[in-house]
């Protein structure tokens, strides 16, 4: 039997992070923080001095491919170096968007992802998990907010960490990154044809969590 792996897509802050997280363990399962994954690959890239488009892509994928990463809890280390803070830029998340919309560096990332499949079972989080990635998980969710609720959940955030923030630069960034996400050619952002719609603009991350495990108890 196959390891069950709950799937939580959608766009930039639509909140799918902390459902995720909380899920995972409330249910005692692995955890995928798949964006974790381009925004380490990008931080790396820029690092390398590469071009974050196509005339990078080819050197983006070898790197991707031989990225030492490993998740604690909370942190993410990038070859013995503590990047937490690094890749949760909004920067880092912007530049996340340009290396994800390459070919070849989206396909260097697909062993690792499924490498967190693991019993007892996997949430994973990201914009491509169930059309992708884990095309038979036995639970989708496509959490949707609207753009700016999630620009307002972003400018809290930012605040909380002791970061500045700009309400109308930050609603125009989201926007531009979620029609990259949606337009590129390969794994485009979208719900999966069997993914059940969550819109979170009026409810709070409990209640997004307790839905979808009330979902997945309907599974079981
Ligand atoms: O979710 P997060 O904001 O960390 O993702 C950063 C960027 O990585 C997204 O804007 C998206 O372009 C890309 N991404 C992706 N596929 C995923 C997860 C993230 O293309 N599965």
């Amino acid at each position: 039997k196959a390891i069950p792996v709950i799937c939580l897509d959608g766009p930039t802050a639509s909140g799918k992070g902390t459902v995720a997280a909380a899920l995972a363990q409330q249910l005692g399962y692995a955890f995928l923080d798949s964006g974790a994954l381009y925004r380490i690959t990008a931080l790396a890239a820029t690092r390398a001095g590469l071009a974050l488009d196509t005339s990078g892509e080819a050197a983006i994928a070898a790197l991707a491919q031989g990225l030492d990463i490993r998740f604690e809890g909370e942190r993410v280390w990038l070859a013995g170096e503590d990047i937490t803070t690094a890749i949760r830029t909004e920067e880092a998340g912007i530049n996340a968007s340009h290396v994800s919309s390459l070919p070849a560096v989206r396909t260097a990332l697909v062993a690792l992802q499924h490498s967190f499949r693991q019993l007892p079972g996997l949430v994973a989080d990201g914009r491509d998990m169930g059309t992708v990635i884990f095309p038979d998980a036995t639970l989708k969710v496509f959490l949707t907010a609207s753009a700016q609720i999630r620009a307002q959940r972003r400018y809290d955030q930012l605040l909380a960490k002791g970061d500045s923030a700009n309400m109308s630069d930050l609603l125009d960034d989201l926007q531009a990154r979620d029609a990259r996400d949606m337009s590129r050619s390969v794994a485009p952002l979208q719900p999966a044809q069997d993914a059940l719609l969550l819109d979170s603009t009026s409810c709070t991350a409990a209640q997004a969590v307790q839905q979808v495990l009330g979902w997945w108890q309907q599974r079981q």
